[in-house]
């Protein structure tokens, strides 16, 4: 009998896909080509960073239990009609997506200001925002992924009005969602950092849905249960990152 080899799983139908060529290796993610050229594999790695790379650190199994949480929420809006770009996990650690050409757009959902927001303005640290804010930063590491707007994003062609009013529409959706599931889970969904592509001229969620890119108070001690833990040296951030993902796998069926 062939046995598959070991970078080569079955998935769905059958069709065995081949991860190929390391296409991309970010701070904490790895992405490979595969076989089939609309297809890529998005490895999430043990490694855990902050202010902008300055603080880093490996954390056995933190690739696999960010991995378990995207999953599980790609999963979530899916069932809820938001189109993303995650196709199935090939193992603990390895998501098979639909490829994308990535927009250079950092999409933040605000509900309660927190992080640059009390830094750079004066809103108190906890203070509700009512309609919640939707920010765009744009993506650049090297200009520490200064914050755009809708002029500059049209003036430099990154997106057009339209396609910015669907990312808009779509990321204020998820974050109905999202804070609708976690609200089950006893757990506030302060805000979040979303970032999407295109694939021909649909526009898809992409990227990852983890404790690394939100912020989460549990709702009754208000304890920190994302990456501000490992950002402040807060505590054990595998400890509360394991217990976010056990939290939130056993949330049942939503909605
Ligand atoms: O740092 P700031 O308060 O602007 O972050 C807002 C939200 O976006 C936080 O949940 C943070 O984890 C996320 N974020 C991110 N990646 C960035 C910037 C922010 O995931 N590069």
């Amino acid at each position: 009998m062939k046995t598959i080899p070991e970078r080569e799983k079955p998935v769905k139908g059958g069709i065995i896909l081949k991860q190929t060529k390391l296409l991309q290796s970010g701070k904490v993610k790895s992405v490979f080509e595969t076989d089939d050229i609309g297809r890529l594999i998005v490895e999430f790695r043990d490694d855990i960073t902050a202010f902008d790379g300055g603080k880093k650190d490996t954390l056995k199994g933190k690739g696999s239990c960010n991995a378990a949480v995207s999953s599980f929420f790609f999963q979530l809006l899916e069932k809820q009609g938001i189109k993303t770009h995650f196709i199935g996990m090939l193992d603990d650690t390895r998501m098979e997506v639909r490829r994308l050409s990535m927009i250079p757009l950092e999409v933040i959902v605000r509900n309660y200001a927190a992080g640059s927001l009390v830094r750079n303005y004066p809103f108190k640290e906890g203070q509700k925002l009512h309609p919640p804010l939707v920010v765009l930063d744009y993506k650049d590491d090297s200009r520490h992924d200064p914050m755009i707007n809708d002029e500059i994003i049209a003036a430099l062609g990154i997106a057009t009005p339209r396609e910015l009013e669907t990312i808009k529409e779509t990321a204020l959706l998820v974050n109905r969602h999202l804070s609708a599931f976690l609200a089950g889970q006893g757990i506030t969904l302060v805000d979040f950092k979303l970032e999407f592509g295109k694939a021909g001229k649909t526009i898809y969620l992409g990227d990852e849905i983890s404790m690394d890119s939100m912020r989460l108070w549990d709702k009754k001690t208000k304890e920190s249960l994302d990456k501000d833990v490992y950002r402040f040296d807060r505590g054990d951030v595998m400890e509360v990152y394991a217990r976010v993902l056990h939290r939130i796998s056993s949330g049942g069926n939503y909605p």
